[in-house]
C-alpha cells in the first residue's frame, strides 16, 4: 500500500472575475438566508436534546445562522458508549480502508464542499474569504492528506530481528476514547483534532467551540459522506463545564486532543491528575494553548518587510490566531521609518462585513471577546506610559468590530507586552539599539508563553544570536517572516511553556501520540 503522495492544496485567489469568487458569493448568500437546526451526532444518529443555543454572525450578531442542540452529561455518556462500541470494529479495519475515508473526505472538500465550508467559516467565525480559504479549505485538506501519509510512515516503523525470530510492532490505537476539544479560530484545527487520532484507529467524542458549531456541523457531514462509520467521531456541542466534567469521570478516557485556553487546559490536567488512579490507562494529554507571540527586529532589518510582518501577523483574522504577532520590539534607529510605513498600512485596512471582499478584517468572535479586547484598549487609553498610535476605537452596534490598534508601550514589562489579548491589538516597544542583547533577554522572559515568534534582521550574526537566545521562547520561529500561517507538512506547529505540549500539529510527532504499540516477538 502506498497512500497518494501529499501535496499542499493550492490557495484559490477569489480575485474579481474568478469562478471561485462567484461560487463562494452565491453559496454565502444562500447559506445566510437559511436558518438551520443542528442536532448532536451520536453513533451516527441525530440526537435532539431540546436544550438549544444559537450560532450568529460575528459581523451581524442579530442574524441567526443555526439553532443547535446541546449535550448534557447523559448524552456524553451515550457518546462514550457509542465510541467504545465503534472502537472494536474501527480499530480492526485494514488501515488502508481507514485512511481511504479521510482521503475521500479531503477530495470531497477540495472538489465539492469547499465553498460550503469556506462560507460557513466566514459566516459563523467572521473570516474573510482569503482567511477562510487558507483555513477551512487548504489547511484542513492538508491535515487530512498529510496525516494519512504520516500514518503510513508510522506503521512502517518496525524493529530489527535476529536469526530465528521475527520482531514486529503492532501499532494499536489507544484503549478507550479520545476527547477532542476544539477552538473557534481555525476550522482546520477543529477538523484535525478528532480526525488525526481516528486515522490510527481511535474513536472520539468531539466538543466543538460554541462559536464554531456551525462550521463543525458541515465538517461532520463531509466525514459521514466520506464513509466514516457511526460512532467513530461523535459530534457533541454543549456547555464545556458539565461536558468536560462528565468526560473526565469516565474510566475509559484514553486521551485528550485540545486547542483552547491555557487556563482550561490546566484545569483539565489537574482534574485528570486528581483522578489518575480511576482510568484504565494513563490518558495522553495533548494541548495547544495560549500565546503572546513576538516580533523582534534588529537594526539591520528591512523596514518594509518588518512593517508588513507586523500588519499581517498582527491583524489578519482580527488578531485571533494563536500565532498572531502581539508584542513587537523595534530598535530606535529603525523606528521613524517603520512607524510611518506601519501606520500608513494600518490606515488602509478596511474593517467590516466579510461578504464585502474588499474588507481585510471582519468582526471579533463574540461579546465576551469584544469586552475583553476593548477592556485592553480602554486600559491603553488611560495608562500613562502607553500611547495609542492607531485604532483604539470599536463599535458593536451591528457586529463586534474593533479597529486595528497599535499601541506603543514604554515599559517592556508592562502587562500589554505580556498578557494574551487575542484580538487586533498590537503592543510595540522601542528599544535603544545598544540594548539589543538585553532586549532578547526581555523577549525570552516577559511572557509565560512560547508559541510563535519572529526575528527580522539582515545581519546573520544577529539572526544566530536571536535564534540561540530565544531557543525556548517559541515552538515556531520565523526568520524575516510573520509568525502566522504555518503550512501543514512544511512548518509543524506548536509551542511549549504555557503554550502547550508541543506535539506538533500536522506532523508525525503528533500522530505518534495516538498509538500504543504492542511489541511482538515470534521465534521459529
Ligand atoms: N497554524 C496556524 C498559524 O500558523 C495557527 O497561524
Amino acid at each position: 500500500p502506498n497512500v497518494p503522495t501529499p501535496v499542499n492544496e493550492p490557495v484559490l485567489s477569489y480575485a474579481p472575475g474568478t469562478p471561485e469568487r462567484a461560487l463562494l458569493k452565491e453559496t454565502y448568500a444562500r447559506m445566510a438566508g437559511e436558518e438551520i437546526e443542528i442536532p448532536l451526532i451520536i453513533g451516527g444518529k441525530e440526537v435532539r436534546t431540546g436544550n438549544t443555543d444559537v450560532s450568529v454572525m460575528p459581523h451581524n450578531h442579530k442574524h441567526v445562522l443555526a439553532r443547535f442542540h446541546k449535550a448534557g452529561p447523559a448524552e456524553v455518556k451515550q457518546a462514550i458508549e457509542a465510541s467504545l462500541k465503534a472502537h472494536r470494529e474501527w480499530s480492526r479495519w485494514p488501515w488502508e480502508d481507514r485512511l481511504a475515508v479521510f482521503q475521500r473526505a479531503a477530495d470531497l472538500l477540495a472538489t465539492r464542499y469547499r465553498p460550503v465550508l469556506n462560507a460557513a467559516t466566514m459566516l459563523g467565525q467572521g473570516k474573510t474569504a482569503h482567511q477562510a480559504e487558507i483555513d477551512s479549505a487548504c489547511e484542513f485538506i492538508d491535515f487530512l492528506r498529510f496525516n494519512t501519509h504520516f500514518t503510513q510512515k508510522l506503521y512502517a516503523e518496525q524493529p530489527f530481528s535476529g536469526p530465528g525470530m521475527w520482531n514486529r510492532l503492532d501499532h494499536r490505537p489507544l484503549e478507550g476514547f479520545i476527547y477532542a476539544v476544539t477552538p473557534f479560530n481555525f476550522t482546520a484545527i477543529a477538523g484535525n483534532l478528532p480526525t488525526a487520532p481516528a486515522m490510527l484507529g481511535n474513536v472520539a467524542v468531539w466538543k466543538p467551540a460554541a462559536t464554531a458549531v456551525y462550521s463543525g456541523w458541515f465538517i461532520m457531514q463531509i466525514l459521514q459522506e466520506a464513509g466514516l462509520p457511526p460512532g467513530v467521531i461523535n459530534f457533541l456541542p454543549g456547555d464545556p463545564g458539565p461536558m468536560t466534567e462528565a468526560v473526565l469521570h469516565d474510566p475509559n478516557l484514553a486521551g485528550i486532543h485540545f486547542t483552547g485556553s491555557t487556563g482550561v487546559f490546566q484545569t483539565i490536567w489537574k482534574t485528570v491528575g486528581d483522578r489518575i488512579d480511576s482510568y484504565k490507562t494513563y490518558p495522553r494529554l495533548v494541548g495547544e494553548t495560549g500565546g503572546k507571540d513576538f516580533i523582534v527586529a534588529h537594526a539591520s532589518a528591512d523596514p518594509l518587510a518588518l512593517s508588513t510582518g507586523i500588519v499581517r501577523g498582527g491583524y489578519e483574522y482580527q488578531g485571533q490566531k494563536c500565532s498572531a504577532a502581539s508584542r513587537i520590539y523595534v530598535p530606535e534607529s529603525l523606528w521613524p521609518t517603520v512607524r510611518e510605513q506601519t501606520l500608513e498600512m494600518i490606515s488602509r485596512i478596511r474593517v467590516g462585513d466579510v461578504a464585502d471582499f474588499r474588507n481585510y478584517m471582519g468582526a471579533v468572535i463574540d461579546r465576551k471577546a469584544f469586552d475583553k479586547i476593548t477592556g485592553y484598549i480602554k486600559h491603553a487609553h488611560e495608562a500613562s506610559d502607553v500611547e495609542v498610535l492607531a485604532g483604539g476605537t470599536y463599535d458593536d452596534s451591528t457586529g463586534y468590530f474593533i479597529q486595528p490598534t497599535l499601541v506603543e508601550v514604554k515599559d517592556s514589562a508592562y502587562r500589554l507586552m505580556c498578557e494574551e489579548v487575542f484580538g487586533p491589538v498590537v503592543s510595540l516597544h522601542v528599544y535603544p539599539d545598544s540594548k539589543w542583547e538585553e532586549t532578547l533577554r526581555i523577549v525570552d522572559q516577559t511572557s509565560p508563553y512560547a508559541l510563535t515568534g519572529a526575528i527580522f534582521a539582515n545581519d546573520r550574526s544577529a539572526v544566530l544570536q536571536a535564534s540561540d537566545m530565544l531557543r525556548n521562547a517559541a515552538g515556531n520561529f520565523y526568520i524575516n517572516d510573520k509568525p502566522t500561517g504555518a503550512v501543514v507538512g512544511q512548518q509543524p506547529f506548536g509551542g511549549a511553556r504555557a503554550s502547550g505540549t508541543n506535539d506538533k500539529a500536522g506532523s508525525i510527532l503528533n500522530m505518534i501520540r495516538w498509538i500504543s504499540p504492542r511489541t511482538i516477538k515470534e521465534t521459529f
